[in-house]
């Protein structure tokens, strides 16, 4: 598989897959923060630009101080990465051969990482009946001679959140069998009351949390996720597999003080609360598509109507208006197909959500595309 169509965000190919201009595409396939990076962020590195002068510590242990001081736990739970995705890569070479569940359909670097390591995948799928949402049943299928589970909540590209009790019972049953747990909580931020599973890491040592800041601070360039478990011993050996200074001295930087930009962070969730509900609204008053309810800042839907690319429709200005000049000089909206995602197919797309014009804008472009028979 090619690389740029693994990910949202790729405007790169595909600008070039369309013989477009970059500056023509209006991205919903990266699920970043429309408010951009804070200000206050953007002062602090041009205050401390001298920071790149010296080597970053390479305990970074005020970033950790920081973060375990935000989520009321000890600084030895914390691994900070170069984004979520390094750690993902990280708990992976500590699954050499072993056998892991992942469930289907899911972020794709969980599998990318785990077979580079050799480890024996299994699957476990979500069913679109069930709203691609696990229950009781994902319990059975945790037994003994299995190595680890990841999960994902919300969980992308399918947008559900994890209901928390059915969490609880996974982290016992794993708890019992010596099933190592990862939860992925990348977009957990963009839920206000969003109930993190760190909360329960004291009672389920075996857990292991992940986090990103580089989607709800919109600083995917800068790059920084973190882990939190209460495994001291595995955060010990993780620490002292990796090269030192993955970070860089700004992204460190950054850590030490987003967390601390309330007014960002209630602007982020006022923009969402709004926005959220009226791009839902919109999608879900086109016939054509079958519209999830999103837990954070994406919409995972699938189109009805048979064989239409709607990436492609929505990319080709001939496609998705006779060609008049008007449209053809318009941005153009990118979306996410979720093809590449074992258990989806070309029916399935995702939207990031955006700023208020920008989502019209998707939403008109749809109903063209619809309106044409
Ligand atoms: C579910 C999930 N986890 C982790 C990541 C990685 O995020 P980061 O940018 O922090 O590496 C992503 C990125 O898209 C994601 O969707």
């Amino acid at each position: 598989m090619d690389e740029g169509g693994q990910h949202g965000g790729n405007v790169r190919e595909m600008v070039q897959r369309w013989g477009l201009d970059e500056s023509a595409i209006l991205d919903f396939s990266a699920n970043i923060n429309p408010l951009g990076m804070p200000t206050s962020l953007k002062q602090e590195i041009v205050n401390r630009l001298d920071v790149a002068e010296c080597y970053p510590d390479p305990g970074y242990q005020r970033l950790r101080a920081r973060l375990a001081a935000y989520h009321h736990c000890p600084a030895s739970w914390i691994l900070a990465g170069n984004g979520a995705t390094e750690l993902i890569f990280d708990l992976a070479s500590l699954l050499r051969h072993k056998t892991v569940l992942l469930l289907t359909p899911g972020f794709g670097e969980y599998r990318r990482a785990l077979q580079l390591m050799h480890c024996r995948l299994e699957e476990y799928p979500l069913a679109e009946e069930d709203d691609f949402r696990p229950d009781q049943r994902l319990l059975a299928a945790l037994r003994p001679g299995l190595d680890c589970v990841f999960l994902c909540s919300p969980n992308n590209p399918t947008g559900q959140l994890m209901e928390g009790a059915l969490l609880l019972a996974i982290a016992q049953r794993c708890q019992e069998l010596s099933i190592m747990l990862v939860v992925d909580e990348a977009f957990m931020d963009f839920i206000p009351d969003g109930i993190s599973m760190i909360d329960h890491l004291q009672r389920f040592s075996q857990v292991f949390v992940l986090r990103s800041l580089t989607k709800f601070y919109a600083i995917p360039g800068l790059r920084l996720g973190y882990m939190v478990s209460s495994d001291t011993a595995a955060m010990i050996q993780l620490r002292n597999r990796r090269p030192p200074w993955t970070l860089n001295a700004f992204a460190a930087l950054a850590g030490e003080i987003l967390l601390d930009d309330r007014d960002y962070q209630q602007a982020t969730w006022r923009w969402l609360k709004q926005e959220q509900t009226i791009l839902t609204e919109g999608l879900r008053a086109l016939p054509q598509l079958k519209v999830w309810q999103p837990a954070a800042n994406y919409i995972f839907f699938r189109c009805l109507r048979p064989g239409l690319d709607l990436q492609a429709a929505l990319l080709n200005p001939i496609i998705a208006d006779v060609g008049t000049q008007a449209v053809a000089n318009q941005t153009r909206p990118l979306i996410r197909s979720c093809a590449n995602y074992p258990g989806l197919n070309g029916d399935f797309y995702r939207v990031a959500i955006k700023g208020h014009e920008d989502n019209q804008r998707l939403l008109r472009e749809l109903g063209r595309i619809f309106s044409h028979g």
